[in-house]
């Protein structure tokens, strides 16, 4: 018999619509085994649940390029690309999965491209490539056009694309549910789909999936400076938390050395691939004393430091819409590039300087300062997606769930990632776990689109009771006239993490940073009701529960930090500077509330070096 609130029995639920989600949807539609079961007459049900429209999500403001060595404006190869990726991940990527990233780039771009994606081209018709940073030919000996690019515009046009690719194959969507929780079984060993809440019709919806694809993507709003929309608030890898799941290399976030002074907002590396350079208050174009071989287009947690030390050296610029605020930023210099190619390359740089700071970045310098980026950790994942818990020894896979894009961890990126590997990875892997679902939904003996066992059914049963309860009370006690609020929540708790844990930190720093987020601001995030009782499209009951995913995540992102006794990639502790293969060349693994198991990081065929640049 079908439990109570058992709604719809899914062969897989997609969590996000963004590069993964979209990629893991056409990954199971269009592979062999999902035309075998439609060949058999059976029609697999697949959904794609989001908390936004699916064009809203935020691949679609990914700005350079997709990495893939396809050589077409310079020689390339794979290996290359291989090497550049474990190298600037300064060698915490496991070099399976990279080797799998790098070799299966060029066929990744060349699908985009088959579907529709409108990539740049060279005269002579190719796919046109651009210079990102720590990208290389010949194992770093010189830079490489290896970013296939749409004018600035790259993750438009394959977010677009993706999502018209998904309707012509009959895709599902949900949109605008928030998923409040992963349900598992008791033995945290299967899944048995997730609760979301139905923002439009204002009720919870219990979805049961023999699979789940968890597909939402970054944190970007940990912090208060962030090239991130507000949406990219690590729903996901909270949800694999409050399930006793684990994070990987959760210590890690990327700080991309060029957002808009007062906003954030990414200013392309492009920029500095078509010929930008930073500048310091002197004019000094700093970065060829910090990496004199690449100089600006060294690896982004080698600029973000390099920007941070010219500025905590007294060399930094105020942000001229706050002449008299604290000089944390540099100049960003592109009066050296062609006005007319500036504009055809880079025209979403150009309007965001012109419309954000009113500057002309043909004639004037802008001010620019590291902006948080990138997860490089999230949700354990193997190459198939598989998600995974790691005993201390060995991977135990949860059974019928996968991760994919940047709430996951694959390892590709190690401590730091490389401009254009996070399209890669959200299409290439995205994909291969769409691609593994459907094989297991073929594989499966039990029918597809039948019924889960009843412990599954049980499990998804009592967390819905449990979600409708918490909804109850959170609207129950609405009250109008408090003055704490989630957004208020987000601030300070964004506040706090970036003077805890951003860019440089040391064992000070982050016990301060833990006292605020375990202490008031988790209880704070505890307390939270929204201020109308309104069940339907109430987006501050969505915020709160934003807020405490963010919160739960902090809480873990410190614990890793806090852990990790080196400097290594985007992770830079003062009081341990150096890096320490010796000891620390392993994975953390934290799960909420304990403290990081430790998996060995899988190297293959290069060593760990030095990482000049
Ligand atoms: O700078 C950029 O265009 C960002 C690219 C990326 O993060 O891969």
């Amino acid at each position: 018999m079908t439990p109570k609130h058992i709604e719809e029995q899914y062969d897989a639920v997609i969590v996000g619509a963004g590069a993964a989600g979209l990629s893991a949807a056409l990954g199971f539609h269009r592979s062999d085994a999902a035309r075998a079961l439609r060949e058999a007459g059976v029609e697999p049900k697949v959904l794609v649940v989001s908390k936004l429209q699916p064009l809203r999500s935020h691949t679609g403001s990914a700005e350079g390029g997709i990495a893939a060595s396809l050589a077409d404006m310079e020689p390339d190869e794979w290996r290359w690309h291989y090497y550049d990726t474990v190298k600037g991940g300064d060698w915490l990527v496991d070099q399976d999965a990279a080797r799998l990233l790098a070799e299966d780039a060029p066929m990744t771009v060349i699908n985009l491209e088959r579907s529709g994606v409108a990539f740049s081209r060279t005269a002579d018709g190719r796919i046109a490539q651009r210079r990102f940073g720590g990208h290389t030919s010949d194992f770093g000996a010189r830079p490489v056009k290896r970013a296939a690019y749409s004018a600035d515009r790259i993750g438009h046009q394959i977010l677009h694309t993706l999502w018209q690719q998904c309707v012509h194959y009959g895709v599902d969507f949900a949109e605008e549910w928030y998923v409040t929780d992963l349900v598992l079984d008791e033995t945290l060993r299967r899944a048995a789909g997730v609760i979301a809440f139905d923002t439009h019709a204002g009720v919870t919806r219990a979805i049961a999936a023999r699979n789940t694809i968890l597909a939402t993507g970054g944190a970007g709003r940990l912090f208060r400076t962030t090239s991130n929309s507000h949406d990219l608030t690590g729903d996901g890898m909270a949800l694999a938390l409050d399930a006793g799941l684990q994070l990987e290399d959760i210590e890690f976030v990327q700080f991309h050395p060029t957002g808009l002074a007062h906003t954030g907002i990414l200013l392309s590396e492009a920029s500095r691939g078509e010929g930008g350079v930073l500048r310091n208050a002197d004019g000094e174009a700093f970065m060829a004393s910090y990496a004199p071989g690449h100089a600006d287009l060294a690896a982004r947690d080698v600029v973000s430091r390099a920007i941070r030390s010219e500025t905590d050296a007294g060399r930094g610029v105020a942000d001229p819409r706050d002449p008299d605020g604290p000089k944390d930023c540099v100049w960003l210099d592109m009066t050296g590039i062609d006005p007319e190619r500036m504009r055809r390359a880079l025209p979403q740089v150009v309007e965001t300087i012109e419309d954000y700071a009113g500057l002309d970045p043909t004639k004037d310098l802008v001010p620019v300062k590291p902006t948080a980026h990138y997860t490089m950790g999230g949700i354990p994942v193997t190459t198939d997606g598989e998600v995974y818990v790691w005993d201390g020894e060995r991977r135990n896979i949860v059974e019928g769930l996968y991760a994919a894009g940047e709430c996951s961890c694959v390892s590709v990126h190690g401590a730091n990632r490389l401009g254009g590997n996070s399209l890669l990875d959200a299409c290439l892997f995205g994909t291969r776990a769409g691609q593994a679902v459907a094989a297991r939904v073929a594989d499966d003996p039990v029918a597809a689109g039948t019924p889960a066992d009843p412990a599954l059914s049980d499990a998804l049963d009592a967390a819905k009771t449990a979600r409708d309860a918490d909804i109850d009370t959170l609207l129950a006690d609405a009250k109008d006239g408090d003055d704490d609020n989630a957004y208020r929540v987000m601030d300070d708790l964004s506040e706090t993490m970036e003077r805890g844990v951003a860019v440089l930190c040391d064992a000070g720093s982050i016990a301060r940073a833990q006292v605020v987020v375990n202490g008031p601001i988790a209880e704070r995030a505890r307390r939270l009701r929204p201020h109308s009782d309104a069940r339907t499209f109430n987006q501050e009951l969505t915020a709160i529960w934003e807020a405490r995913h963010l919160v739960r995540l902090a809480e873990a992102m410190i614990a890793a930090t806090d852990a990790r006794h080196e400097s290594r990639g985007s992770l830079k502790r003062t009081d341990f500077p150096d890096r320490d293969d010796a000891t620390c060349l392993n994975h953390s693994m934290t799960a909420a509330g304990a403290a990081p198991l430790r998996q060995p990081v899988h190297v293959v065929d290069i060593e760990p070096g030095a990482r000049s640049y």
